[in-house]
């Protein structure tokens, strides 16, 4: 699967993982900068939390009540719609390629 990461200022990362990872272990592997995975993807800290950029949305696995409650706490501001934490996203299947930004600020 093909994830790019978009950064402020314009820089994206591109990483190949392979299927059934999640984003964040993707991230984590290759040392993408903002993505952070403290509780290694438990849903227990936000400090994977992305924003998926649109056309990828449908494509989404469906969203645990844990991820819900933990999105209410991560430090950048939550959009209804594009807030995921990535430990939640697993690649692969429908999720061949997306495409996310990553907050300015996890901790
Ligand atoms: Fe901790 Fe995703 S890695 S919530």
């Amino acid at each position: 699967s093909k994830v790019t990461f978009h950064h402020d200022g314009g820089l994206a990362e591109v990483v190949e993982a392979e299927p059934g990872i999640s984003l964040m272990r993707a991230a984590v592997h290759n040392g993408v900068r903002g993505i952070i995975g403290e509780c290694g993807g438990q849903a227990m800290c936000a400090t994977c939390h992305v924003y998926v950029r649109e056309p990828h949305l449908d494509a989404l696995p469906g969203m645990s009540e844990d991820e819900d409650e933990m999105l209410d706490c991560t430090v950048a501001p939550r959009d209804d719609r594009r807030s995921r934490l990535g430990c939640q996203i697993a690649l692969g299947g429908d999720l061949d390629e997306i495409e996310v930004d990553v907050p300015a600020g996890q901790v």
